[in-house]
Formats: structure tokens, C-alpha cells, sequence
């Protein structure tokens, strides 16, 4: 059997970060499942493919092809054949994931390769429906959260440093209204599933957050190997 540990949040709440670091220390895979979602987006932006045409999306569904491989421990995901991974974080890519994710065709076909992928190896899985629908029975579920103005002053510290012009209330009704969508979708939309952990990171840093959590996941494990 495979231990399988679930972490769901809004955008903007650490959780990629997060998930690596307790994948390393574990020695679990990761899987970034938003990757998946972006990837799929690529290929809609690429074809000129409406988000708002769900015969469109559904019939484009058939033709992609999405598969993920580790190479030196980082997931890359390819879309048909093309390892996409360095095209997954631009506002365009993230923007078509965040409109088309609530289609169902696009998550049956993603669901079933993440459920897969937790059936090869153990996994610390990030997204916004692990808990509740990918993985209803991964043994550690985290809800990790933070408020809209701590996830918004983190993404304008990293554009700063980046040293990208930004604006602090365009970036915070961005999120809002990306908390908007994920949480109000008809299928499988961001909730914390009843068995999960609330982690709110608002005021804590990141190596603060990791130990929380292995704290937690090393209590729960004790629990299921009993
Ligand atoms: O976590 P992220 O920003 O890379 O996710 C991109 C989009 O994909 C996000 O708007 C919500 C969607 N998503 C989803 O619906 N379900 C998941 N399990 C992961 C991401």
C-alpha cells in the first residue's frame, strides 16, 4: 500500500513550496497537480480554443495527451510528447487553467493520471481537491490557507524582487477573484475536506510551516501503522 498525503489550498498559499520540501524530507514524490491544469491550458492557448466553449474544451480534450516524468527529482510535465514545464507559470497559461479547470471533461481526464500516480508511488499531492476527491483517503490531509492580503503581499515581494512592475491591488483582486472561481465551481470546487488539518500560514514562515507539518504527518502515520 502507498501512503498518499493531501494538500489543498487557495492560490498564493505556499503550497508548492511547501509540498517539495516535505516530499524531500519524506521521500515521497510530488506531484504539483495545478501543473497539469496549466498544461492542459497551454494546449487550449495554443489552438486558439475559448475557455468559455465547453463543446470546444470537451472536443480539444480528446486530442491532448498529458504525462509527467521526474527528471533529477523535479516533475516535468509533457503535453503530448513536448516537455512543457517551462511554459506553466505565465499570468496567460495560469489565467485559461484557472477559467477551463471547471470543466468536467478536463478534470476526469486529469484526475484519473493523478489517482495513478498515487497508486506507484508514496505521494505529497498539492491542489485544490486532493483531499476530497483525487485522494479521499490519503491518510494526512492539509488545508493550508493564509489571508488574502499575506498571500498578496508575498506574490508582490517576489515580483519586486524580480523587479517586474506590479501593482499591490490589481495582484490582491486577482487572487480574490481566483479564490473566486475555485471555490464556487460546480464540480470539485476548493473547500477543506472534513478530515483535514486547517494550517493558516498567514504569520508563519515557511521553514515554521514544514516542521508543523511533519509534526502532523509523523502523528498521523503512527496512527494508520497501528
Ligand atoms: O495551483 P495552480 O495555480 O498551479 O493551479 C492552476 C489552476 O488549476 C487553478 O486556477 C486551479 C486549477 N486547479 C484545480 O482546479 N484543481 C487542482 N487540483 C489544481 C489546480
Amino acid at each position: 500500500m502507498n501512503y498518499s498525503i493531501a494538500i489543498d489550498g487557495p492560490a498564493g498559499a505556499g503550497k508548492s513550496t511547501i509540498a517539495k520540501k516535505i516530499a524531500k524530507k519524506m521521500n515521497y514524490v510530488y506531484v504539483d497537480t495545478g501543473a497539469m491544469y496549466r498544461a492542459m491550458a497551454v494546449y487550449f492557448n495554443r489552438h486558439g480554443i475559448h475557455a468559455d466553449n465547453e463543446k470546444e474544451i470537451d472536443s480539444a480534450v480528446n486530442d491532448v495527451d498529458i504525462t509527467i516524468e521526474y527528471i533529477d527529482g523535479e516533475q516535468q510535465v509533457f503535453l503530448n510528447g513536448e516537455n512543457v514545464t517551462a511554459l506553466l507559470r505565465t499570468e496567460e497559461t495560469g489565467k485559461m487553467a484557472s477559467k477551463t479547470s471547471k470543466y468536467a471533461s478536463v478534470r476526469t481526464k486529469l484526475v484519473e493520471l493523478q489517482r495513478k500516480l498515487a497508486t506507484i508511488s508514496n505521494v505529497v499531492m498539492d491542489g485544490r481537491d486532493i483531499g476530497t476527491t483525487v485522494l479521499p483517503d490519503a491518510f494526512c490531509k492539509i488545508y493550508l490557507t493564509a489571508s488574502v492580503e499575506a498571500r498578496t503581499t508575498r506574490r508582490y515581494n517576489e515580483l519586486k524582487q524580480k523587479s517586474v512592475i506590479c501593482d499591490f491591488n490589481e495582484i490582491k483582486s486577482d487572487i480574490e477573484k481566483r479564490d473566486y472561481e475555485d471555490m464556487n465551481r460546480k464540480i470539485s470546487p476548493l473547500k477543506q475536506a472534513e478530515d483535514a488539518i486547517l494550517l493558516d500560514t498567514s504569520n508563519m514562515g515557511i521553514e515554521e510551516v514544514v516542521d508543523r507539518m511533519i509534526t502532523i504527518i509523523q502523528s498521523k502515520k503512527l496512527e494508520v501503522d497501528k
